[in-house]
């Protein structure tokens, strides 16, 4: 495959979200090692990305000279290692630099590669709000751990994705993985694709009513909980009991049925209202539940646990990420129709002045909670050496206007074709 210089039009006007320029020769070097890397697939179509506003903040971000992590998807994860979901985009542009996005991290991670169970979150660029309505308009998350095969392995993705190399350029740390990685979806399209342990809890939520106040509308109505769950909120956690705690608790379950508050609130007693908590950030901290009662969590050389009421139950899944919040799978249910709706409100409310305040992240999430994180893990590092030799024929070369699609398809067709319809 070659990469021509071709000379790139200016289209876009200049778009508001270009607030940084570019650093070509930073760019042309990065493109340098990618190509030298194999990873010639990606240095295309980071170069088409440029023609949108978006993809060009991007270049200019992880151009900046600060410390970001790269989700780098070889060759063969570009033409064969697609995501299987199907997905109308809005365009062509827009789904390359979504997916673009949720491949860069801002920090750098290289000594932060945990055991799972425990894992390692980082935050994305990735924030349309098509994909993303995390609290306070956050970007989405990534999540990653490294499995008993001593891999590193992206998680939540529908087709495995590891790191099968390391490299660095600049203050860049590139992860060469070999899928592309998907980025997360809702609820009701995450359990179908791959958490078969969550469908009994998906008809339970399908049977529960609860009045659900909509902001936009300024009415209250009654709606399922799954239906709240999949589209109302922005940014919860959930503490999901897979199948086999629903089946153990079936009688207990159905003696409350008549009582629909009460089934309410032992859903409420199950979930965070208002914030994303992703596991290491449950070390070392207690919670309210949306229905104000204490979830207090442990750990110990059998686990990460959860405690309400009298139940204590092991996270089995933690971190399943869904674009709007979080889901923890858990091994029991909490059988706790307590409730304290000054307490819920009240950490709703703090839950909410939380996500107000803008931050960056450039560490692990939850870091500060995680004394000790398990260094080394990836094991695959290698030397930074950009060589110069080839730099001057490897660019990101942009292709614009219909061009994008046309040459796209040319160059790389089974992937362009494919990002069309699956983002
Ligand atoms: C997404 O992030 C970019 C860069 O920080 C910002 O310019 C843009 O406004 C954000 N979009 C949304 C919908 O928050
Ligand atoms: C651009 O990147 C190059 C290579 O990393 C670096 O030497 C140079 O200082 C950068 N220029 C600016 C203006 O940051
Ligand atoms: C991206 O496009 C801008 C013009 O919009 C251009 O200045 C820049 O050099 C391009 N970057 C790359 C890496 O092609
Ligand atoms: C996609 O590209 C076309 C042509 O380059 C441009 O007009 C459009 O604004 C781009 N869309 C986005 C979302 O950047
Ligand atoms: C890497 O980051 C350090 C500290 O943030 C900075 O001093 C240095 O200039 C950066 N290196 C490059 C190549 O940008
Ligand atoms: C990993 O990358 C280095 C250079 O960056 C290369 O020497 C090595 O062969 C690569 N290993 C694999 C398994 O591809
Ligand atoms: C990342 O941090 C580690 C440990 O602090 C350091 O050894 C490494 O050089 C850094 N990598 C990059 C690309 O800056
Ligand atoms: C969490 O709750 C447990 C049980 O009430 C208590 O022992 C522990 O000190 C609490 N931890 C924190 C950080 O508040
Ligand atoms: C870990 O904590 C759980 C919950 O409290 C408990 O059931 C289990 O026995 C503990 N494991 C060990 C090894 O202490
Ligand atoms: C747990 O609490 C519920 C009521 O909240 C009670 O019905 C049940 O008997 C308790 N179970 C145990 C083992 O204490
Ligand atoms: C979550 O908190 C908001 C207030 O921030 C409240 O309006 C809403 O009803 C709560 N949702 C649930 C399910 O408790
Ligand atoms: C997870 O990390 C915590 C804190 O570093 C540690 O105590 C615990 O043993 C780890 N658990 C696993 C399963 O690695």
């Amino acid at each position: 495959m070659r990469f021509a210089l071709l000379p790139f039009t200016l289209l876009a006007t200049v778009s508001s979200v270009v607030a940084q320029t570019q650093n070509t020769t930073f760019l042309e070097g990065l493109a340098a090692t990618l190509s030298n890397a194999g990873l010639t697939s990606l240095v295309s179509l980071v170069g088409q990305a440029n023609s949108s506003a978006v993809g060009q903040f991007l270049l200019a971000t992880i151009s900046s000279g600060k410390p970001y992590t790269l989700f780098a998807p070889n060759n063969d994860a570009c033409q064969y290692r697609l995501p299987a979901r199907i997905n109308a985009p809005a365009s062509v542009n827009e789904s390359l630099t979504d997916t673009l996005g949720y491949h860069i991290v801002s920090g750098n991670f290289s000594t932060s590669h945990t055991t799972y169970p425990n894992v390692t979150l980082g935050r994305t660029f990735l924030n349309d709000t098509i994909y993303v309505q995390l609290e306070g308009s956050k970007d989405q998350v990534v999540a990653w751990a490294v499995r008993s095969d001593g891999k590193t392995h992206v998680l939540n993705q529908a087709n495995d994705s590891t790191v099968v190399n390391t490299t660095t350029y600049g203050n860049l740390t590139i992860q060469i993985v070999d899928a592309v990685l998907t980025y997360p979806q809702n609820f009701a399209s995450t359990v179908s694709m791959d958490n078969s342990s969550l469908t009994s809890l998906q008809s339970v939520l399908q049977g529960v009513s609860v009045s659900y106040y909509n902001a936009s509308t300024s009415q209250t109505s009654d709606s399922t909980a799954y239906n709240i769950i999949n589209s109302g909120f922005h940014g919860f956690t959930l503490f999901a009991p897979n199948s086999s705690a629903l089946d153990a608790v079936q009688s207990s379950l159905a003696g409350l049925s008549s009582n629909q508050s009460l089934v309410e609130t032992l859903l409420l007693n199950h979930m965070i209202n208002g914030t994303s908590v992703y596991s290491p950030q449950l070390v070392g901290q207690n919670f309210t539940s949306a229905a104000g009662e204490a979830l207090t969590f442990s750990i110990n050389s059998t686990g990460q646990y959860v405690t309400s009421g009298n139940v204590t139950a092991l996270i089995i899944q933690p971190d399943v990420l869904l674009s709007n919040g979080v889901v923890h799978i858990i091994d029991q249910v909490f059988l706790n129709t307590q409730s304290d709706t000054g307490a819920a409100s009240s950490a709703a409310a703090s839950a909410t002045s939380a996500a107000g305040q803008s931050t960056t992240e450039t560490q692990p999430i939850g870091f500060s909670q995680t004394a000790s994180l398990n260094p080394s893990g990836s094991g695959s590092g290698s030397n930074s050496a950009s060589t110069s030799k080839s730099a001057a024929a490897m660019r990101f070369s942009g292709p614009g206007g219909l061009q994008v699609l046309t040459i796209g398809i040319a160059i790389v067709g089974v992937l362009v074709g494919s990002l069309v319809i699956l983002v």
